[in-house]
This record gives structure tokens, C-alpha cells and sequence, in this order.
């Protein structure tokens, strides 16, 4: 199967993504894989085994979100240089979300931008982060502060390479996914509640249905200046956490579970959602082993932090609630005091 990304009026940016298609592929370009240990340990032979290329490359950088910065950047680039790797090579992103976002940033950068590809191996980038080319790092300042917009030519889905997640990072993939339900799809939600997404056959469908919702949304707004931000619900509140904590504590659906919880505490606060669906939607998340609290330590430093999120401008901060499950609301004038009491609701020590 094949989803296609149509950005518009951008014909040389679309690409599609396939779904359980990576038979064998032929590149008659010069490759390095980017990967780390982990993945090239579980998963390395399988795609070499696929993938036939003219020269090639492995290129194997730290594994967590705690080594998504510029030292490993500038370490990925040395290597293709290293490697003369030239503006008609091809990199490939084969790992996560932490490997797909610096692969790209990489690809954006390098000779001021070469061609590459993602081959995602969780379900977090499977769903979420391999779809719409946001690439780039984080700082000592928050999450992805430092990046591109910059589209992979293709994506390869393949969910043969799910079955080695550890739970953790299964969890992590559902926040994520239960994140595009809430926002944009009720009946996708009450699916997922009836669901088992252990059961192949029913994740298989979540998946697509994920990346379907994922690829209308950036084929509509490739640069997030208008709906792709709703992607972001939960994201304002997760940002803060995993800056606070050294982006190690929580993998980032993890962290994202909490912030959908404070952000729906707001959003109850505000009256755009029921008791009911704030408690159907948090057990959801527990049945999923997913965080739903955070002990916030500084209240007016976690505010202060959201001012750094990229959605935040003209010293407003977007927050994006759901206004009944299934659909969403921007709200950028809502009063620190407000702000500061929903998260003093939330902080369970
Ligand atoms: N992960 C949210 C986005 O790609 O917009």
C-alpha cells in the first residue's frame, strides 16, 4: 500500500510513503545509512539484504534523544565528508524519530542539501515523525529549536521491524497515535478504545490510518502555519518536561502522553471538555503503561519555558486543546494565572 504526500503547488516535494513495500530496492547512487546500535544490531542485515546500491556507507551514531545535538550532527557530516559523499548521493534514515530527525537535518545541510530517505523502526516515526520532513535538533534552550523543513524523497513503512520494540517504546508510538485521533478523528478514538494495538492485524490499520491523517494534514500546510501546529497537542507541556528533565527521563510519546493530560486538565479548566472524556481519554493512556503525571518543581519557570516553543509568537503562547474529543481548539490569550493553576492541578508529586 502507498500513501502519497501532495504538498501544494510544491510538485517536487511530494513523495510517498509505503506501507509494508520494501521488497528489493535497487540505488544506483552512492548511500550511507544513518542508524544506531540498537537498530543496526536487530534490524541491519534484514535491509541490507534489500537494499543494493552503488557504494555504501554505515554511518552509526549514539542511540536517545539525550544525543539528538549538534555534536552528533557535526560528527554525520564529518563522516560524509570522510566518505566524499557528493550532491548525488543519497542518505538513509534507519531508526527512530532521534535518527529520521538528524538524518534529514543532516541531508538539509550538507553541500546545501542532498536527497534522502526514511526507513523508520519504531512506531512513533512509523506513524508520526518519518511523515512531513520536520528535521533538526534540540538545545540547551528545548526541543527541535534547531532545524529545516526538508522533505525525504520517500518513506518506507515497514511494520515487520515493530516486532522487536520493547514496550516502552510501543507506548511511546501510541501516544502518538492516540494524539491524531483526538485531534482530528472521534471515531478513530472510540476504535482505539475497543482495540487491541498489540493485535498485528488491528495495528496494522492504526497505522495507516495514522499516516493517512498525518499526510492530509502536511500536504495541506507543509510549514505549520496553520493546521499541521494541532499535531502539537500535548506538545507544549511535553517539550517543557523533556527540556527540564536532559531529554532523558521519557522517551518523547511518553512525555507527550503527560502533556495531552495537562493539556486537557486546561482545556476542562476552560470548559471545552467534559469530566467524562478527560477520564476516558487518561485511562486510555494508563491501559497503554503511558506516564500521566509530572512533578513540576518551578511554576513560573515551566511557564517561562513555553515561550521558547516554536508555536509561541508575538510573546503569545498557542496552546492547542481539544474542544470535545475529535476536535480542537487554538487558544493563544489565556491568562498565566489559569495557566499556572492547571498546572499546579496537575502536579502530582
Ligand atoms: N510531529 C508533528 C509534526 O510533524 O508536525
Amino acid at each position: 500500500m502507498k500513501i502519497d504526500i501532495n504538498i501544494e503547488n510544491k510538485n517536487d516535494k511530494n513523495y510517498s510513503i509505503y506501507i509494508n513495500e520494501l521488497k528489493k530496492i535497487s540505488i544506483d547512487k552512492k548511500i550511507a545509512i544513518i542508524t544506531n546500535p540498537k537498530v543496526s544490531g536487530l534490524h541491519l542485515k534484514t535491509l541490507l539484504n534489500n537494499l543494493n546500491s552503488k557504494e555504501l556507507y554505515i554511518i552509526t551514531i549514539p542511540d536517545g534523544e539525550e544525543h539528538k545535538n549538534m555534536d552528533t550532527i557535526v560528527f554525520i557530516l564529518e563522516r560524509l565528508h570522510e566518505h566524499k559523499m557528493d550532491r548525488k548521493s543519497l542518505l538513509v534514515a534507519f531508526g527512530g524519530g532521534v535518527v529520521g530527525d538528524m538524518t534529514g537535518f543532516a541531508a538539509s545541510i550538507y553541500l546545501r542539501g542532498i536527497d534522502f530517505i526514511q526507513i523508520p523502526t519504531t512506531l512513533l516515526s512509523q506513524v508520526d515523525a518519518s511523515v512531513g520532513g520536520k528535521t533538526g535538533v534540540n538545545n540547551k534552550f528545548g526541543k527541535n529549536l534547531t532545524g529545516s523543513f526538508y522533505q525525504p524523497k520517500a518513506v518506507y513503512c515497514e511494520t515487520g521491524f515493530l516486532k522487536t520494540l520493547q514496550n516502552r517504546e510501543f507506548s511511546a508510538g501510541v501516544a502518538e497515535m492516540v494524539k491524531m485521533a483526538l485531534t482530528f478523528d472521534k471515531d478513530f478514538f472510540h476504535w482505539l478504545e475497543e482495540h487491541d494495538l498489540k493485535n498485528e492485524e488491528d495495528l496494522i490499520y492504526a497505522i495507516k490510518k495514522c499516516i493517512q491523517i498525518k499526510a492530509d494534514i502536511v500536504s495541506q500546510d507543509e510549514k505549520e502555519s496553520g493546521i499541521r501546529a494541532v499535531l502539537n497537542y500535548g506538545h507544549t507541556f511535553a517539550h517543557v518536561i523533556e527540556n527540564e528533565t536532559n531529554y532523558s527521563k521519557y522517551l518523547h510519546g511518553e512525555a507527550v502522553s503527560i502533556g495531552i493530560v495537562y493539556a486537557n486538565l486546561l482545556a476542562m479548566k476552560l470548559g471545552l471538555l467534559g469530566k467524562d472524556e478527560f477520564k476516558r481519554i487518561k485511562n486510555f493512556l494508563i491501559n497503554y503503561d503511558l506516564p500521566v503525571s509530572y512533578h513540576i518543581k518551578n511554576y513560573d519557570k515551566f511557564y517561562e519555558n513555553f515561550y521558547y516553543d516554536k508555536k509561541s509568537n508575538d510573546e503569545k503562547i498557542n496552546f492547542i486543546l481539544l474542544n470535545h474529543i475529535g476536535n480542537y481548539k487554538i487558544i493563544n490569550n489565556i491568562k498565566k494565572e489559569i495557566v499556572i493553576s492547571t498546572l499546579k492541578d496537575g502536579n502530582i508529586a
